[in-house]
C-alpha cells in the first residue's frame, strides 16, 4: 500500500471525487501528481456506477490521463460551463487562496477553474498553510510571453520586490516551455507580502504576463489528506 504523503494525496482525491462527482456532470480535470488519484477514482466510479461525465483537461498531462483512463474527453468549446473542477495545489492558505503552477499548467488550470461552479482542491497535509509562501518557497509561478521575460522580471522586482527567476528545464538546455509555448518566472516575494489579491492584480497588469499562479477566492473547498489516510477539509 501507499505510505505517507502518497497515502494523503490519494485519500484527499478519493474524498473529493466521492463527495462531489455525480452523473451528468462536466468536470474540469487538473494537473499534477494528486489529480492522478482522482482520475483513477473517477474511472472506477464510471465503470461501477455507469456515470456519464464530460472531462475537460487543464494540460497535456490531464488530456492523457483522461484518455488513458477511457474517460470522455471534452473541451471548453463543447462544455464552456463546468459543474465542477478538481485540481491539486502547491499551497493553500486560511482563505483557500492557492499557489498553483509548480507543474507549469497554471494558465489552463485557472481558465478551467474559472468556468466551474465549484472548484475543489485536493492536496496532502503539507500544503495546508496559514499564509502563502510558508510551505511553497520556490516562488509564485508567472507565465510570460517569451519575448517579454526580461522586462517582466525587471518590473516585478521593481514594483513588488523580491526576485523572479526564469524556470529552467531539467532534461533540456534552456527554459521550461509551457503547454501554451510560453516561459515561467518563479517569483519569490519579499517576506512582508500579505495582500495577494492586490499583488496578483499588479502582476497581471504588466505587459507580457499571461497569468499568475495565485488563485484568489476561487476554491470552494479543500481536502487535505493525512499520512494515516484520514482527511481534513476546509471551506
Ligand atoms: C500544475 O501546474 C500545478 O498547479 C499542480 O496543480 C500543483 O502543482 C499540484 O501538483 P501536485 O498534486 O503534484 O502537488
Amino acid at each position: 500500500g501507499l505510505t505517507g504523503v502518497e497515502a494523503g494525496k490519494r485519500a484527499a482525491a478519493r474524498a473529493a471525487v466521492d463527495n462531489h462527482i455525480k452523473t451528468g456532470q462536466a468536470v474540469g480535470i487538473g494537473s499534477g501528481s494528486t489529480i492522478v488519484f482522482a482520475v483513477e477514482r473517477i474511472a472506477e466510479r464510471v465503470k461501477s456506477e455507469k456515470l456519464q461525465l464530460q472531462c475537460v483537461p487543464t494540460s497535456f498531462q490531464a488530456k492523457q490521463l483522461i484518455q488513458d483512463n477511457n474517460l470522455t474527453l471534452s473541451s471548453l468549446e463543447t462544455c464552456p460551463k463546468l459543474d465542477i473542477a478538481i485540481d491539486g495545489a502547491d499551497e493553500v492558505d486560511d482563505d483557500l487562496n492557492c499557489i498553483k503552477g509548480g507543474g507549469g499548467c497554471l494558465t489552463q488550470e485557472k481558465i478551467v477553474a474559472s468556468c466551474a461552479k465549484d472548484f475543489i482542491i485536493i492536496a496532502d497535509y503539507r500544503k495546508n498553510s496559514g499564509s502563502l509562501g510558508t510551505y511553497w518557497t520556490k516562488g509564485i509561478p508567472i507565465e510570460v510571453i517569451p519575448m517579454a521575460y526580461r522586462p517582466v522580471q525587471i518590473r516585478v522586482a521593481a514594483e513588488l520586490g523580491g526576485k523572479a527567476d526564469l524556470r529552467m528545464a531539467i532534461r533540456k538546455a534552456g527554459p521550461v516551455v509551457t503547454d501554451n509555448g510560453n516561459f515561467i518566472l518563479d517569483w519569490v516575494a519579499p517576506e512582508n507580502t500579505h495582500n495577494w489579491e492586490v499583488v496578483n492584480q499588479k502582476i497581471k497588469m504588466i505587459p507580457g504576463v499571461l497569468e499568475t499562479g495565485l488563485f484568489i477566492k476561487m476554491a470552494r473547498v479543500a481536502y487535505f489528506g493525512n499520512e494515516d489516510g484520514s482527511i481534513t477539509s476546509r471551506t
